[in-house]
C-alpha cells in the first residue's frame, strides 16, 4: 500500500479562506495580541507567519515584544491589561519564556474567554469533563488542527483503536481528549512505556508528538493506519523531518501527513478560528 498524502497546507488555506469570509460579514475585526518575550529566533518565524495570516483573514492582529529580561509581574500586568482591553479577544503568550517567568502563572492569569491557546486549566478542565458545563472549551491549537486532518482525510472515527505518542501539555494530553470525544479508544505512550513498536503497530490512528525525528519506523505503522505527524525536528544538516520514517510509513499507511506541509500549517489556521470562536461568544455574537 503506498498512503495518500493529507495536504494540510491546502486544508489549512481552505480553513483560513472560510474564516476571512465569515470575518468579512462582521461588524467587528476579531483582535488578536501575541506576546513575545525576547527574541528566539525559530519562534519568531512562528509570530510572523500568525500576524500575517491574521491579517490576510481580516483580523485586528498585533504582537507585542518585551525584552528577553522582563520580569513576572510585568508580564502579568500586560496580560491583565489585555484581559479588559475591549477590542482584544485572544491572547497568545508565546512559548517558551525566559526563566525568570513562571509559565504557569502567565497563563493562569489569561482571562479563559480569551485564551485561544486553550492552555489556561479552566480551558484544559472543561475540555478534560468532556461535557462541557456551560459552554464548550478554547481547545489547544495542534491538537485541533489534527482533528480537522482526521476528518479531511475519511477517518472513521468511532471505536477506532487511537494510538498517541506523547504526554504534552500542549500536544499529547489535550489530543487524548479530543480523540475520546470523538469515541475513539485511545492509548497514550510515553518515554516510560513499554514496547512502544507494538504499541503503535496496533492503532488505527497515530498521532505523534514526541519531538524525536523519524522515531516512528515503518515497521511500527499497522496496514491501513492513518498516520498524522506532528513532530518538526531540524538535522544537524538542516533537514526537516517529522517524528516519523516518512518513505517507510507511506508504504503501510493508508494516508499520512507530510513535513513539512502537514498539520504545522493547520495550527495557526486553527489560532485564527479559536480567536473567531472567541470573539463570537464573548460578543455574544451568533456563528
Ligand atoms: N510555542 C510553540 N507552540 C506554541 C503554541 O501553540 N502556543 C504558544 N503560546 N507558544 C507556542
Amino acid at each position: 500500500m503506498t498512503a495518500s498524502i493529507i495536504d494540510g497546507k491546502a486544508v489549512a488555506a481552505r480553513l483560513r479562506a472560510s474564516l476571512a469570509e465569515r470575518v468579512a460579514h462582521l461588524p467587528f475585526r476579531p483582535g488578536l495580541r501575541v506576546v513575545r518575550v525576547g527574541d528566539d529566533p525559530a519562534s519568531g518565524v512562528y509570530v510572523r507567519n500568525k500576524d500575517r495570516a491574521a491579517a490576510a483573514a481580516g483580523f485586528d492582529s498585533a504582537t507585542l515584544q518585551l525584552p528577553a529580561d522582563t520580569d513576572e509581574d510585568t508580564l502579568v500586568d500586560l496580560v491583565a491589561e489585555l484581559n479588559t482591553d475591549p477590542v482584544v479577544d485572544g491572547i497568545l503568550v508565546q512559548l517558551p519564556l525566559p526563566p525568570q517567568i513562571r509559565q504557569d502563572a502567565v497563563i493562569a492569569a489569561i482571562d479563559p474567554a480569551k485564551d485561544v491557546d486553550g492552555f489556561h486549566p479552566l480551558n484544559a478542565g472543561r475540555l478534560a469533563m468532556g461535557a462541557p458545563l456551560h459552554r464548550p472549551a478554547l481547545v489547544p491549537c495542534t491538537p485541533k488542527g489534527v482533528m480537522h486532518l482526521l476528518r479531511e482525510a475519511g477517518a472513521r472515527l468511532p471505536g477506532a483503536r487511537a494510538v498517541v505518542l506523547g504526554r504534552s501539555q500542549i500536544v499529547g494530553r489535550p489530543m487524548l481528549q479530543l480523540l475520546l470525544a470523538a469515541d475513539c479508544s485511545v492509548t497514550v505512550l510515553h518515554s516510560r512505556s513499554r514496547d512502544l513498536a507494538a504499541e503503535c503497530r496496533r492503532a488505527e490512528i497515530l498521532v505523534a508528538a514526541v519531538g524525536r525525528p523519524e522515531l516512528v519506523r515503518g515497521d511500527w505503522i499497522g496496514e491501513g493506519a492513518v498516520v498524522i505527524d506532528v513532530g518538526i525536528n531540524r538535522l544537524p544538516e538542516g533537514r526537516l523531518v517529522g517524528d516519523v520514517a516518512f518513505a517507510e510509513a507511506r508504504e503501510r499507511a493508508a494516508a499520512i501527513t507530510p513535513v513539512p506541509g502537514g498539520v504545522g500549517p493547520m495550527t495557526i489556521a486553527c489560532l485564527l478560528e479559536n480567536t473567531l470562536e472567541a470573539a463570537l461568544a464573548r460578543r455574544g455574537a451568533a456563528g
